[in-house]
C-alpha cells in the first residue's frame, strides 16, 4: 500500500460542513504508511470544528474500507484557520477571520455574546481579539474586567488582554465617565484606527461587537472590513425579532454572509425548581432564521451568572467554563466559526476560478 492509495480513499470523505473532500481541501497532509501502518495528518478550518469526530471516523472508515485494521491508523489532529479577503478591503494584518456581531434593537446581548463567543472560541485553542466597534457605548472594558488605558508601541495600540483573548475598545482610551460626543465621520477614523494602528499580531479570528442598529459604526466595518460573516442576537419577543430583520437585510445589502441568528434571554430556569420560563416567549430567534433563511445558532437562557459576570468583569465563559450557560456559548462558537470557515473557502475558491 501506499501514499497515494491512502489519498485516493481519503479524497471519498467529504468535510460535511464544506461539502468537498478532504483531500480537494487539503485538510489531509503528512501521510505516512509504514507496512499495514498508515499515519497522516488532519487539518481541520477551525479549532472549533464541531464535527472533529465525525470526520474522524469518516477517515478511519475509508481507510479500513482498503484493508488497514482501524488500530493501525494515526489520525494527528490539529487545525490551520483560512485567511478571508476580499479585493478592496481592508484585512487586519495577520488575523484570519473577522466576525462581526449584530442586533437591530439594543440591549440585547450583543456585547455579552460577543465577549463570551470570543472567550470560547479562544478555549478551543483559537487565537481570539475583540474589537470593540461601538465607540460611543464601549461595555467591553467593564465586561472583560480592565478599563485601564493599553500600552502604545511606536505611536501603535498594544491591544489589552484578558480571560485568554485580546481587545480593543474606546472604552480603554477615554475616561470611562467621559462621553465620546462624535459624528459619523470621527467614528469612522477610530474603527479604521482599531484596524489598521493596533499590533494585533497573529489571530485566528477578530469578533466585533457593533452597536445597535443600523448605523455609521456598521457601515464602516460592512463597506471596509473583509468580513467572514455576521451574527445577529435577538431576543424573542416581537419587536426585537421585527428589528433583527432589518439587521440581516442591513448583512445581505453589504454583501456580508449571515452566520447565523442568536436567541439570547431564551428562557429562565429556576435554580431552585427548576422550572423553565419563558418570560419573552420562545422559539422566535428559530422561525426568523427560518424566514429568513439564515442558520439558527442557538438558544441562551437568562441567567443570573451572566449578568452578575457581565457587570463585574468576569464573563461566565471564562470564570465557569463548565456550566450550561458557557456549554451553549461553546457550541454557538464552534457553529459559528465553522460557518465562516464555510464562506472563506467558498470565497478562495470564487476567486481562483474567476
Ligand atoms: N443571557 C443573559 N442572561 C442574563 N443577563 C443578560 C443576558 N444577556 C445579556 N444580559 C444582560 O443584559 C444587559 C444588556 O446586555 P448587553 O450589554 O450585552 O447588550 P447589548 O446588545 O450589547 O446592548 P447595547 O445595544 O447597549 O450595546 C447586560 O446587563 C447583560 O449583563
Ligand atoms: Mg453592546
Amino acid at each position: 500500500m501506499d501514499s497515494n492509495r491512502v489519498k485516493q480513499a481519503l479524497s471519498k470523505v467529504n468535510d460535511p460542513e464544506l461539502k468537498q473532500d478532504l483531500v480537494t481541501l487539503n485538510m489531509a497532509r503528512d501521510i505516512k504508511v509504514d507496512g499495514d501502518k498508515v499515519a497522516f495528518t488532519l487539518v481541520l478550518t477551525t479549532p472549533a470544528c464541531p464535527l472533529k469526530t465525525v470526520i474522524e471516523e469518516d477517515c478511519k472508515n475509508a481507510l479500513s474500507e482498503v484493508g488497514f485494521k482501524k488500530e493501525n491508523i494515526k489520525i494527528n489532529i490539529t487545525s490551520e484557520v483560512r485567511r478571508h479577503g476580499i479585493q478592496g478591503k481592508e484585512t487586519i494584518k495577520g488575523v484570519n477571520q473577522i466576525i462581526a456581531v449584530s442586533s437591530g434593537k439594543g440591549g440585547v446581548g450583543k456585547t455579552t455574546v460577543a465577549v463570551n463567543v470570543a472567550i470560547a472560541l479562544s478555549q478551543t485553542g483559537a487565537k481570539v481579539g475583540l474589537l470593540d466597534a461601538d465607540i460611543t457605548g464601549p461595555n467591553v472594558p467593564l465586561m472583560m474586567g480592565d478599563q485601564n488605558p493599553p500600552d502604545i508601541q511606536d505611536g501603535k495600540i498594544i491591544p489589552k488582554e484578558k480571560h485568554g483573548i485580546k481587545y480593543i475598545s474606546m472604552g480603554v482610551l477615554v475616561p470611562p465617565d467621559k462621553p465620546v460626543v462624535w459624528r459619523g465621520p470621527m467614528l469612522d477614523g477610530v474603527i479604521r484606527q482599531f484596524i489598521r494602528d493596533v499590533i494585533w499580531k497573529e489571530l485566528d479570528y477578530i469578533i466585533v461587537d457593533l452597536p445597535p442598529g443600523t448605523g455609521d459604526a456598521q457601515l464602516t466595518i460592512c463597506q471596509a472590513v473583509s468580513l467572514a460573516g455576521g451574527i445577529i442576537v435577538t431576543t424573542p419577543q416581537d419587536v426585537a425579532l421585527l428589528d433583527s430583520r432589518k439587521a440581516v437585510n442591513m448583512f445581505k445589502q453589504m454583501r456580508v454572509p449571515v452566520l447565523g441568528i442568536i436567541e439570547n434571554m431564551s428562557y429562565f430556569l429556576c435554580p431552585n425548581c427548576k422550572e423553565r420560563t419563558e418570560i419573552f416567549s420562545c422559539g422566535g430567534g428559530e422561525k426568523a432564521a427560518t424566514e429568513f433563511g439564515v442558520p439558527f445558532l442557538g438558544r441562551i437562557p437568562i441567567e443570573l451568572e451572566v449578568r452578575t459576570g457581565g457587570d463585574s468583569g468576569k464573563p461566565i465563559t471564562a470564570v465557569n467554563p463548565s456550566s450550561e450557560v458557557s456549554k451553549v456559548f461553546k457550541e454557538i462558537a464552534a457553529q459559528a466559526a465553522a460557518g465562516a470557515s464555510v464562506v472563506t473557502i467558498n470565497a478562495a475558491q470564487t476567486t481562483i476560478s474567476v
